[in-house]
C-alpha cells in the first residue's frame, strides 16, 4: 500500500456532494426495491426473486445513513419499507441463517435507535434470539449457513460471522441477559484461536465436529484455495474484531483487529486497489473494492481506539482506500444506479468484478465516518 498525499478536507467536501447528488436520484429511481447489484447502471431488485438473500439490509443502511446526513423523508420512509420486506425472511425459518446482523442491525436497530420505533425493537430481537439459536455449546461457535444439496454443515463456522456479532451485544445491551455477551465473546474466541494465522491472516471456513467442537479442518471457501487469504475475509476479520472491541473493551481483540489490519496493509499492492485474494496467482489481476472500502471502515475505527502516531498510520491507510476508490474505482454518474465499481462475490465464481450493494454501503459508511454523518450501525 503506498499513502496518498492529499488535501483530505477538500477531497472529503467533494466525495460527499458526490454522494449526495447520485443517492437521491438513486433512491428516486429505485422506490420498492431492494438491490444486490447492478447491470449496465441499472439496479436489480431481490424483493420478488430472493426476499432472504444476506446482503438485503445494506440498502437500509445506505437509505439510513443518507437520512441521517441529510433529513430527506424519502430516505426515511424507503428504509422503512425494507423492514417490511424483511420480515419476509424473519417469517421463514428457512431463509434465516448466521448473517442476521447484517440484515438487521442496519435496518431495524437503526430504526429503533433513531425513532424509538416498537416494531422494529421487536424484530431485531426475534433476529437477534434467532442468531442466538444457532450457537454450537461444544465447539463454541455460532453456525454458519444452513445444509444444502448433500452437505451437512452443522459444525462449519466463517470468518463473516464476525459482523454479525454486534447484533447480539446490541441485545445484551437492551436487557443485560448476559447469554447474548457469551455467546458473542465465545464465538469471537474461538474464531481468534482457530481462524486466525501467526500472520495476521484469516481463514474463511473452519469445520468443527458439531457433537463434540473438536477442530477438524478448514476450508478455502470464496477464496482463490486452502489456505490462501480471501480479502473480503480479511477485511470481515479486521473491522469485525475491532467491533468487538469497542462493544467489550477487551484488548486481546484489538490486538488482533491490529495483527489482521497490518497484514492488509502490507499485502495491499502500491496501486491501493485490492485483489480478490492476496494469494492469488501473480498474473491473475482480479480486484474486490469491497474488500477495500470495509477495511478502510475498520481501519478507522482502529484509528479511533488507539493513540499516537499509530492514530495516523491507519487513518490514513483507510484514506489511502478511499481516495484510491473514488478516483479509479467508482461511477459518479447520477444517471446510473451503483457507486463502487469491480466488486467480487467468489474467486471462482463465473462472474467477477461487478457492483455490489455492500460495496456502495461500506463505503459511504467509511466517507461518513470522516466527514462526521455517520449513525454508528455496528
Ligand atoms: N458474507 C458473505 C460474503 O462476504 O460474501
Amino acid at each position: 500500500m503506498v499513502t496518498v498525499k492529499i488535501n483530505e478536507k477538500e477531497w472529503l467536501d467533494g466525495v460527499y456532494e458526490k454522494i449526495c447528488a447520485k443517492m437521491l436520484p438513486t433512491a428516486e429511481r429505485n422506490r420498492h426495491k431492494i438491490p444486490y447489484t447492478a447491470d449496465n447502471g441499472v439496479f436489480d431488485d431481490q424483493v420478488k426473486t430472493n426476499p432472504c438473500w444476506w446482503t438485503n439490509g445494506f440498502w437500509g443502511g445506505i437509505l439510513w445513513q443518507m437520512y441521517h446526513a441529510t433529513n430527506n423523508e424519502l430516505y426515511r420512509e424507503m428504509a422503512e419499507e425494507v423492514e417490511d420486506i424483511l420480515d419476509l425472511c424473519l417469517m421463514d425459518h428457512k431463509g434465516m441463517d448466521h448473517d442476521s446482523g447484517f440484515r438487521w442491525l442496519p435496518t431495524s436497530v437503526v430504526n429503533y435507535r433513531l425513532t424509538g420505533n416498537e416494531k422494529s425493537y421487536n424484530r431485531a430481537r426475534l433476529a437477534a434470539d434467532n442468531m442466538a439459536g444457532r450457537y454450537n455449546p461444544a465447539g463454541q461457535f455460532i453456525r454458519a449457513w444452513n445444509d444444502w444439496g448433500e452437505g451437512q454443515r452443522t459444525g462449519w463456522a466463517i470468518i463473516d460471522c464476525m459482523m454479525n456479532l454486534p447484533l447480539l451485544y446490541w441485545a445484551y445491551d437492551q436487557i443485560k441477559d448476559p447469554r447474548y455477551l457469551r455467546i458473542a465473546t465465545d464465538h469471537a474466541n474461538t474464531a481468534m484461536k482457530y481462524f486466525i494465522r501467526p500472520d495476521g491472516s484469516a481463514k474463511h471456513i473452519v469445520e468443527f465436529n458439531p457433537e463434540t467442537g473438536e477442530y477438524v479442518c478448514s476450508h478455502g471457501g470464496q477464496g482463490y484455495a486452502h489456505g490462501s487469504s480471501w480479502t473480503r475475509g480479511q477485511a470481515w476479520a479486521l473491522y469485525g474484531f475491532t467491533l468487538s472491541y469497542i462493544h467489550t473493551k477487551n484488548p486481546e481483540y484489538l490486538a488482533c483487529a491490529k495483527r489482521i489490519a497490518n497484514y492488509f496493509c502490507v499485502n495491499t499492492p502500491d496501486s491501493n486497489l485490492v485483489p480478490v485474494d492476496f494469494r492469488q496467482p501473480a498474473d491473475c489481476a482480479l480486484e474486490d473494492s469491497t474488500a477495500a472500502a470495509i477495511a478502510a471502515c475498520g481501519l478507522l475505527e482502529i484509528a479511533k481506539c488507539v493513540e499516537g502516531r499509530e492514530q495516523n498510520i491507519y487513518h490514513d491507510a483507510a484514506v489511502s482506500l478511499l481516495y484510491t476508490l473514488d478516483t479509479t474505482r467508482c461511477d459518479w454518474d447520477v444517471n446510473r444506479d451503483s457507486i463502487v465499481q469491480k466488486c467480487t462475490a467468489a474467486f471462482h465464481d463465473e462472474k467477477h468484478e461487478f457492483p455490489i450493494i455492500y460495496g456502495d454501503y461500506y463505503f459511504i459508511e467509511a466517507i461518513w465516518k470522516l466527514t462526521g454523518h455517520e449513525i454508528f450501525i455496528w
